[in-house]
């Protein structure tokens, strides 16, 4: 790596500083219970800070536990997870309390591995669970480190995943990693906006308005209020297409979501 140690100190210096007088006191951090700190990454995967702050604190209180969360219906976790979007995140923490208290008597995984096999936790997810919760010496890389990481060493856009992870795993300090990747994660709110946009991730989210996404949404906002629904109902709520209307409701059937039975549309 062609990164040398004056410069890596100096980023280091840069970083602890900024944080120093203007970290984020955010209720996720600095917690080591492996649960919150689950929940919480799974939240910000893919919303921002703010909106997950009150959600955050709503859900450790109506489900504080794996066990309590394993417990809990489909319908009272969807629910509490309205608004927050992309509620398949709600179901696979679900699925995460109901493997962890079901296969690893309530204690959650301590390797990369063994995370990364539950569903929603992927390579970033899982380093961050073990840096934030058991506050272990790894690089953690999303797309805001990334970010950070690249442009203040002057690397391309295209960096490859790889190497990327390798540079962040170069320029981790020996101690205080967690605070470290706090510290990275506010720095990148400083980042110039034409920073922000070279080293943009290629593939955006698509517009909600006019998505499966939002049908799929639609749909399950009325399982959540109601024990089923219909297609005509869905149909009126959202007047889309027959075709789009099959082709939520198809990838929901799939991944067990839902189940359709005579027409009625029920949560699984
Ligand atoms: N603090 C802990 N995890 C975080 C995340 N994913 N985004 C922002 N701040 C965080």
């Amino acid at each position: 790596m062609k990164v040398d140690d004056n410069e890596i100190k100096n980023f280091q210096k840069k970083i602890r500083k900024f944080y120093r007088f203007h970290g984020r006191e955010l209720p996720f951090r600095f917690i080591d219970d492996p649960y919150a700190v689950t929940v919480s990454e799974l939240m910000l995967q893919q919303t921002q800070v703010e909106r997950v702050i009150p959600k955050f604190h709503m859900w450790m209180k109506q489900f504080p536990t794996w066990e309590k969360l394993s417990k809990a219906s489909n319908q009272s976790i969807l629910s509490a997870w309205s608004g927050l979007g992309y509620n398949r995140r709600a179901l696979y923490l679900k699925k995460i309390a109901d493997v962890i208290t079901n296969k690893h008597y309530g204690v959650m995984p301590t390797n990369l591995h063994e995370l990364q096999k539950l569903p929603g936790i992927g390579v970033y997810t899982s380093h961050a669970i073990l840096i934030f919760a058991f506050q272990k010496r790894l690089a953690a890389v999303d797309t805001n480190i990334r970010k950070v990481i690249l442009s203040s060493f002057d690397f391309s856009p295209e960096t490859s995943v790889k190497v990327t992870q390798q540079l962040a795993e170069h320029v981790l300090p020996k101690s205080k990693i967690r605070e470290w990747h706090y510290a990275l994660m506010d720095y990148a709110k400083t980042l110039p906006s034409d920073v922000h946009k070279r080293y943009a991730a290629k593939h955006k989210q698509t517009k909600f308005e006019g998505s499966l996404r939002q049908i799929r949404g639609e749909i399950i906002r009325q399982l959540t209020k109601e024990k089923h629904t219909t297609f005509i109902r869905i149909s009126k709520s959202t007047r889309r297409s027959d075709m789009d209307i099959s082709d939520a409701l198809a990838s929901l059937e799939k991944e067990g979501t839902i189940n359709i039975s005579k027409n009625i549309i029920k949560l699984s």
